[in-house]
């Protein structure tokens, strides 16, 4: 597993402690900035991270903003991107196990670090349930492909 990490400046902080415990558990991951100090707009980088899963250099990715939802938007823009806010440990499991989320986006203006890695945890473990919800993510795919009809 490879993650594509990304933040604003409201989520460096809270990108710095998840990237600290990503190396204490050992999982790779790249991160595409920005840098303390800077002062950058989400959509640049939460783009420059989700376009590497777009094109399989990455797994899943990891995006910090100030609430988690402007990362969110960016990213459900682009093909095969299921990017779910999560906020509690509930969302981090319904993200993965119901709704197959492969982007999970955090909010460093919402969330503790202790909160984000409990959440990050989570994410990460949780597989797809597959079944009814297989049915439901293989729906969201008809609409990105620009099938509207009722189905
Ligand atoms: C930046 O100030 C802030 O607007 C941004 O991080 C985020 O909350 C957007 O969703």
């Amino acid at each position: 597993m490879k993650l594509a990490l990304a933040s604003d400046h409201a989520g460096y902080d809270l990108k710095k402690a998840v990237v600290d415990y990503l190396k204490s558990v050992g999982v790779d991951f790249i991160d595409f900035g920005c840098g303390p100090g800077e002062n950058v707009d989400y959509v640049d980088y939460g783009a420059e991270a989700i376009r590497r899963v777009v094109c399989k250099e990455c797994d899943r990715a990891i995006l910090f903003c100030g609430t988690g939802l402007g990362m969110a938007v960016v990213a459900n823009k682009f093909p095969g991107i299921i990017a779910t806010p999560c906020w509690d440990e509930f969302t981090a499991t319904v993200s993965r196990t119901h709704n197959n989320s492969n982007c999970l986006t955090l909010g460093g203006r919402v969330l503790t670090p202790e909160q984000a890695i409990a959440i990050v945890k989570i994410w990460l473990e949780k597989e797809f349930e597959g079944g009814r919800h297989e049915r439901r993510v293989k729906k969201i795919a008809q609409l990105e492909e620009g099938n509207f009809k009722k189905v």
